[in-house]
């Protein structure tokens, strides 16, 4: 029998301590591989490398909405574009005095867009890039403390759950890695909402409309003329995430949610063809109903 204090000294037993050891040391490094390949095979991570290069690069003079890279359409059309993504539904969502927290705010065009609609609203905005939050502290929350924060849209345990009276997400789901991550961040959207608010996911890219999508995006049409061309700079993109509409039906209930509408945004009225997008893009409006336990 071999006492505790034999076993580093009797030589019978090193062989299968250091076959234990080889072991533990394959699993930290087949470990350490595995994080890092998906790490590389992110393309929510490669978004963030060209996302923190837009902040900086923004003039004090430049309309906030080509920050966050829409380029091929001016300040006019931007504001007529959330306008009417935000009427078409026909309920009027944002009253005044309003909290609303836009998660993926970017520079803040969007919430800034939603101002012109309802000056009263108090503006709120997550983001994973740096300068771009820096620039809608600045120049939508007026450097005001507490508004902006850096963050994953995926996880933001460190606010408060029913804290707001909206969550919207305006053009940021097909930025993320999976079907898991949409979810992940659509129950954060619905968890900091106060039961009786709203959680609006706006320009999601429609799976049923993936294929005429790519087409779209790979053409000569003078928006996406324009919009390449305020990237420059920006090398290749990485590929977006089509979400399938069913994905929010099916999974509505299970973050505490009631799905009132899906629209798509090329059936909207006034027309929106001078955004490419619109073509293949929808917005999920929906209602806190639950909270979850
Ligand atoms: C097209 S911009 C839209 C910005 C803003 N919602 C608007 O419409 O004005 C997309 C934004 O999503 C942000 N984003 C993408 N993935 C994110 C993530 N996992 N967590 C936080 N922000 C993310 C980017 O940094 C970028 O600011």
């Amino acid at each position: 029998m071999l006492l505790p204090g034999q076993a580093v000294t009797n030589w019978r037993v090193w062989p299968a301590l250091s076959v234990l050891l080889v072991v533990a040391l394959l699993a930290l490094l087949t470990s350490h591989l595995k994080q890092a390949a998906d790490l590389a095979a992110s393309s929510n991570n490669e978004w963030l490398t060209i996302w923190e290069t837009k902040g900086v690069s923004i003039g004090d003079n430049e309309p906030l909405h080509h920050a966050n890279g829409f380029n091929g359409i001016d300040l006019d059309q931007w504001n007529a574009l959330i306008s009417t993504i935000i009427k078409s539904e026909g309920r009027e969502r944002f009253k005044a005095n309003n909290s609303v927290i836009d998660f993926g705010c970017g520079a803040g065009a969007f919430l800034e867009a939603l101002g012109l609609l309802e000056g009263s609203l108090e503006l709120y905005g997550v983001d994973y890039s740096g300068p771009l939050v820096d620039v809608a502290r600045r120049r939508v929350g007026q450097d005001a403390p507490g508004h902006f924060w850096r963050g994953d849209v995926r996880d933001v345990g460190f606010l408060p759950s029913q804290e707001f009276d909206h969550a919207v997400s305006f053009s940021v789901f097909f930025y993320l890695d999976s079907l898991e991550d949409v979810l992940a961040a659509w129950a954060e959207m619905a968890r900091v909402t106060r039961v009786g608010g709203s959680v609006v996911v706006a320009e999601v890219s429609d799976k049923g409309m993936e294929q005429q999508a790519k087409q779209l995006r790979n053409s000569e049409s003078d928006y996406e003329k324009k919009k390449k061309e305020g990237q420059k700079g920006s090398g290749s993109v990485p590929d977006h995430l089509y979400i399938p509409k069913s994905l929010f039906l099916s999974n509505a209930k299970k973050v505490g949610l009631q799905i009132d509408a899906i629209l798509d945004e090329r059936e909207m009225t006034p027309d929106l063809s001078f955004y490419g997008p619109s073509n293949y893009r929808y917005t999920v409006y929906a209602t806190k109903v639950a909270t979850l336990q």
